[in-house]
């Protein structure tokens, strides 16, 4: 592989959600030390880097996104100490170790909090978003949170209101305070010092609001009968403002403080508003990340359509990423159902960028019914409209599954061992140029090619038999991957038989003749 491709080109990255990940303690909530007894599967399963969900001291009303201590470790998941045998651990077994920073919200428990409660004298009074009652009285304007409702709650004791962007007991800093800036710069030090490699930033899009706290519009699109009731007005002035890429492009100056750190942001917004996310005027995220997977409809044009828009949007110094999954999405073997979770499989790990897969995915975990009594998610009691939350999205971690699946070379979990084993040893599967071909119908396919090595990506995405035809500059090939039988090797020449809920990696006898670039440098 090339010298000048960053560990995180290369690298698949694997969200561990650390509440529900190992608890070696007994608690009932995951651990550190739990995580690090599983770093021996991690390198097993070939992923190269971790992103650990927050661990801080927390009320744990939003699975620890309400933090209390940026920088301390929540006694349920351990010490300052284990985390540092974490990544020393993880690092030696060559593994990168990513943080999440949550630097647009706090906990209401949070000092800072209080202090600013106080009084509107209080010396933090301008770290969190505060604002007088509208001219008539009620909220300062008609901010929604994304749980539904209000964005604001009024602090009598103060006399004002205060914003929370998402539940009321996780309140906004002030990103326009310089002093906000500093400690949460602070923050990422702390934990750049402990050898951390990277970052991966809770709604980054949110930092900045509009100065004048102006009124939303309604969202003309709106449908009462399909939409939750959060997308009846559009975030216009809430979120996704100019200023907030000089933010940006000031946390991507700490982390250029260090050597090869990674900046990541989850950043929901449209593609052509996304990719303004790596900067335009300074360099911003290396990876916003990309959730066009989660969101799209399952059917090859559709699928097509995404992919193709997205690697037209990325500029030539920048470099695209995938997400399949995580813990706020409904799993994606119950999205789209077992046989086309391994073809999506197929496809995260061989398009171009950097894969994000979510815990529990390589097994093919599915949601979960929780009871009503152990949900703990606050939007089951909100605005998602169905009253079931996220939790679903977040079970345990089911080692059993594991350990019977590692055995079966049939398994999900071989197919994703496979798939990453074949992407680590196939620099055409890394940096290589991505070509769409067109086959009109339900097989999605494409081709990775560096050199002379290139490889055709075949994924029927529909559950009939499907006859291929490739066009003429594509030659003849061999099965390196099915994901229907783990023994396949056939020869494969100008068309292609696919099974039911196949994908195929084939191995090219060459490159097709019509190429185009060869790699992609990140900056
Ligand atoms: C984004 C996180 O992914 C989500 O789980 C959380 O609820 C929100 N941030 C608010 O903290």
């Amino acid at each position: 592989m090339a010298d000048d491709v960053r560990w995180w080109q290369r690298a698949v990255i694997y969200e561990v959600c650390t509440p529900v990940f190992q608890d070696d303690s007994g608690d009932g909530l995951g651990d550190l030390p739990g995580i690090l007894r599983r770093l021996e599967y991690l390198q097993w399963l070939g992923v190269e880097a971790i992103w650990l969900t927050p661990f801080h001291p927390s009320p744990m009303t939003d699975l620890g996104y309400d933090i209390v201590d940026h920088t301390a470790v929540a006694p349920h998941a351990g010490t300052l100490d284990d985390f540092t045998r974490l990544v020393d651990e993880a690092h030696r077994r060559k593994l990168r170790v990513i943080l999440d920073l949550v630097p647009n919200h706090t906990s209401d428990q949070h000092p800072w909090f209080a202090e600013s409660c106080r009084s509107k004298d209080s010396e933090k009074r301008r770290w969190y978003v505060w604002a007088d009652p509208a001219p008539g009285g009620g909220p300062p304007n008609n901010w929604q949170s994304d749980l539904g409702g209000s964005a604001w709650v009024w602090h009598e004791a103060s006399g004002q209101y205060y914003y929370h962007a998402f539940a009321r007991d996780q309140p906004d800093l002030n990103w326009r305070e310089p002093a906000v800036r500093e400690a949460m710069f602070d923050v990422m030090r702390f934990w750049l010092d402990r050898g951390v490699d990277g970052f991966r930033v809770d709604v980054l899009w949110h930092l900045a609001k509009d100065v004048r706290l102006r009124d939303n519009p309604p969202n003309p699109d709106f449908n009462p009968s399909s939409d939750s009731p959060c997308q009846e007005i559009l975030q216009v002035y809430s979120a996704d403002q100019p200023d907030v890429h000089d933010i940006v492009a000031d946390l991507r100056h700490v982390i250029d403080e260090y050597e090869d750190r990674l900046l990541i942001g989850e950043v929901y917004l449209p593609v052509s508003d996304l990719v303004r996310y790596y900067g335009t005027q300074r360099s911003e995220v290396h990876l916003p990340f990309n959730f066009q997977l989660v969101q799209a409809k399952w059917d090859a044009p559709h699928v097509r359509r995404v992919i193709d828009e997205y690697e037209a949007s990325v500029a030539a110094n920048e470099w695209p990423n995938w997400v399949l999954g995580n813990h706020d999405q409904p799993r994606v073997a119950s999205r789209i159902g077992k046989a086309q979770a391994r073809v999506a499989a197929m496809m995260l790990l061989t398009l171009r960028g950097t894969p994000t897969l979510y815990y529990g995915d390589e097994i093919g975990m599915q949601n979960t019914d929780i009871p009503r009594e152990k949900m703990r998610d606050e939007r089951a009691r909100s605005c998602d409209g169905k009253g079931i939350g996220r939790d679903p999205f977040r079970a345990p971690m089911d080692w059993e599954q594991v350990a019977a699946q590692r055995e079966d070379p049939a398994s999900m979990l071989s197919l994703h061992r496979q798939l990453i084993a074949l992407r680590r040893r196939s620099p055409a599967l890394v940096t290589g140029e991505y070509r769409s071909v067109d086959t009109r119908g339900p097989v999605l396919a494409y081709v990775r090619s560096l050199g002379e090595q290139a490889f055709l990506i075949a994924l029927n995405l529909n559950d009939l038999p499907r006859r291929l035809e490739l066009p003429p500059d594509i030659g003849p090939g061999v099965v390196e991957i099915s994901t229907r039988d783990p023994r396949d090797r056939r020869a494969t020449g100008s068309t292609i038989e696919l099974g039911a809920d196949e994908g195929l990696v084939i191995r090219l006898e060459r490159p097709p003749a019509a190429r185009v670039s060869t790699m992609t440098p990140a900056r």
